[in-house]
């Protein structure tokens, strides 16, 4: 399989069981119960999902608890993404090639719609058989929680709209890339060995350093992609972060520098995976699709 199909595969997986949840008789607001559904079966690329399968498969780890892993990641991207949509933050109207979800909902709704898709993430994983220990199951759970909130994702989504307006420093913008993109991209890699049950010590440090790596590169992209995309392609408002006068690589660096930077940080990633005693051939084939995707 190419990592095309590699990454077909994980959307597939992910919208499976996601569908297994929500097909089930739910004692829900009917309302909230469809804004959270339109926010999280739509055309994600399911990227954090395929990491978590990807480092899942190659450490051995097994598929339903890989299943619920990746859905359970995809639901805390598409909270961020609902929040993150919302006037009060980046004021956009279009995600995934559809209508954001406040524009069709309304705000509050789509609020409770972010807030629904959190807790989901951890009520999947808290109420999964795992072949794993409890204990390595709680880790699960601390380690996502760590990746989304005050530390991690949340962390980086404040000082980003801090940021707005203002000049930083390279420094301080990579410190907002890490926190808000960097720190879930590499938690899907941490739940993919955490599956696995692998405690290499050595394995697990060049993995974060993988992870880390990709994740930067990742957002980095992401802000090439807001210049450089087409908004039909990108399912999302070409020049978002322009109008809005967002700290952003291209914004610091140019855009030669902003390409630069997204290479090194992909070299970096392959070192990493060069010091791993497994077959990482989808993992680095991932790393270089990051930086040449179009969306
Ligand atoms: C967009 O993430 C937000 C960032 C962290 C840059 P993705 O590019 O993974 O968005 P989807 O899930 O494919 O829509
Ligand atoms: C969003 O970064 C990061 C998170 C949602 C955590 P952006 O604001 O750049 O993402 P897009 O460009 O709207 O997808
Ligand atoms: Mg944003
Ligand atoms: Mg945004
Ligand atoms: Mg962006």
């Amino acid at each position: 399989m190419n990592i095309k199909q590699h990454i077909q595969r994980a959307q597939t997986d992910v919208a499976n069981t996601l569908n297994r949840y929500f097909e089930q008789p739910l004692n829900s607001d009917p309302a909230i119960k469809a804004a959270t559904h339109y926010s999280v079966m739509n055309g994600g690329k399911r990227l954090r999902p395929f990491l978590v399968y990807a480092t899942g498969h190659m450490l051995g780890a097994d598929k339903q608890d890989l299943d619920v892993l990746a859905a359970a990641i995809e639901c805390i991207h598409s909270y961020s993404l609902v929040h993150d949509d919302l006037p009060a933050m980046d004021d956009d109207e279009l995600r995934r090639g559809r209508p954001t979800c406040h524009i069709v909902y309304g705000e509050a709704q789509a609020i409770l719609a972010g807030d629904a898709l959190q807790t989901l993430a951890f009520e999947l994983i808290a109420k999964h058989n795992f072949t794993c220990s409890a204990h390595t199951q709680v880790k699960m759970i601390a380690e996502l929680a760590h990746a989304a909130g005050l530390q991690g994702m949340v962390s980086g989504q404040g000082l980003d709209i801090a940021a707005t307006d203002k000049v930083i420093t390279v420094r301080e913008l990579e410190r907002i890339h890490k926190l808000k993109t960097g720190a879930l991209i590499n938690c899907a890699i941490t739940l993919g060995s955490l599956a696995a049950n692998n405690t290499d010590k050595q394995l697990l440090a060049n993995l974060t350093t993988f992870g880390y790596a990709i994740g930067l590169a990742f957002q980095v992209h992401d802000d090439i992609l807001d210049i450089e995309g087409d908004t039909c392609t990108l399912g999302k408002p070409q020049g978002s972060d322009i109008a809005a006068n967002k700290a952003t690589y291209p914004a610091l660096l140019g855009m030669l520098g902003a390409k630069e930077k997204a290479h090194h940080l992909i070299q970096q990633a392959h070192q990493a995976l060069a010091n791993i005693d497994a077959d990482t051939t989808v993992l680095a084939a991932l790393a270089d699709y990051l930086i040449a995707r179009d969306h």
